[in-house]
């Protein structure tokens, strides 16, 4: 059997064909075709005002910070379970992480978590959808609007996730995301941030193209800023996905829903958990393997490598990576966040390529058994 991929994506002609296009006219003043119909697209999608097309999700997080005037000596709340791309810009506008704890059932940041992290200090906080799950964010941001810290969303891995009919990515002052190559919607690399604050949306567009304001006269720049922008053949393949989007989701869901039939009677598994009025859209099949068993998730991801399934681990929490070794924070963070601790050594993501079928999955959760089972 061919090695099954943790992740990949799905492509039709309608996407070759809009980057076919795009390579071909995209030049000089037509540039930025495919960009304005992505992002207005996007940003309709969402339900919000503006959406601007850069990148990356990293480069989205850390221009959503800057456009909030983080600085140093501020503190940002952040998950302890998340890829350190949600963290890491912090560092680069030289505040402060704070890693907050996870709930046992979401993965996700809760509103307790991050009550428990606020100090003088904060003044952002960036919830992240894992896997595709939501936290509760509409307390989330009422909680942060309550103590005056500003929300980033950080929905890389949730496009098309809902909380009570609204939008993944669509609840903070600004909502960002990923097209990463093992997204549910990618243009390879790439990322958008999303916003109905026009301060900070005109603030993004300046800060993104080397401090220069539209209308200006030409290359006269106000500030030293950064070069953040998408490539028009990276806009195409978007738009083409974006227009796609209902039947990549559909089938990110039904993927998820083929791991629950076939591992229903497995004990002492959990899977990712969609809560009441939320819709996960499954970004990551992930599942979190009672220690009763005795496996870590490397020896896990080892004997399913070994059968010919790609396998990940979930999150090291951040404040145990040796990139935090010299920060205080990650100390304090290591005493007190329990459940991610608890959780992290025992997660693993499944395959959750969109080229999966159903007989995959069953071979995938037919070895996960027999692993577990030492039917080896
Ligand atoms: C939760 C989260 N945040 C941020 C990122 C960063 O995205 P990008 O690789 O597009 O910069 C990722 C990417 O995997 C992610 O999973």
């Amino acid at each position: 059997m061919e090695r099954i991929p943790i992740a990949g994506p799905w492509i039709t002609k309608k996407e070759i064909d809009y980057v076919t296009a795009a390579v071909t006219r995209c030049w000089y003043q037509n540039a930025n075709l495919y960009h304005d119909r992505f992002e207005k697209a996007f940003a309709e999608y969402l339900g919000v005002r503006y959406a601007v097309a850069l990148p990356s999700c990293t480069s989205a997080i850390h221009l959503s910070l800057l456009a909030l005037n983080i600085k140093p000596g501020d503190e940002v709340i952040v998950p302890e379970a998340t890829w350190i791309a949600s963290a890491a810009p912090v560092s680069y506008v030289g505040a402060t992480p704070v890693f907050a704890d996870i709930d046992p059932q979401s993965w996700c940041i809760s509103e307790e978590t991050f009550a428990a992290c606020i100090t003088p200090k904060t003044r952002a906080i960036i919830p992240v959808d894992l896997y595709g799950g939501l936290p509760d964010m509409v307390a989330i941001c009422a909680h942060a609007r309550h103590h005056g810290v500003a929300v980033i969303e950080d929905a890389a891995e949730a496009i098309g996730s809902e909380l009570r009919g609204k939008k993944a990515g669509s609840f903070g002052d600004t909502g960002v995301f990923s097209f990463h190559g093992s997204k549910t919607l990618t243009t390879g690399e790439g990322g958008m941030l999303v916003t109905d604050r026009e301060d900070i949306f005109q603030r993004v567009l300046f800060l993104r193209d080397h401090g220069r304001q539209l209308g200006n006269k030409m290359f006269w720049n106000t500030e030293v800023a950064h070069k953040y922008k998408m490539s028009s053949l990276q806009a195409a393949l978007g738009l083409a996905q974006l227009e796609r989007i209902d039947e990549l989701i559909s089938h990110k869901r039904e993927i998820f829903g083929w791991y629950r039939a076939e591992a229903a009677h497995l004990e002492g598994v959990t899977w990712n958990y969609e809560a009441p009025g939320t819709k996960n859209t499954y970004w990551m099949n992930t599942a979190i393997v009672d220690k009763k068993f005795g496996f870590s998730k490397e020896t896990l991801i080892k004997l399913m490598g070994d059968k010919n399934i790609d396998c990940r681990p979930f999150f090291y929490p951040l404040s145990s990576l040796p990139a935090y070794r010299n920060l205080e924070e990650a100390q304090r963070a290591q005493q007190r966040n329990r459940v991610a601790y608890e959780i992290s050594p025992y997660g693993i993501n499944v395959p959750s390529a969109l080229s999966l079928d159903k007989e995959k999955v069953k071979y995938v959760c037919g070895t996960l058994e027999n692993i577990l089972l030492e039917k080896r």
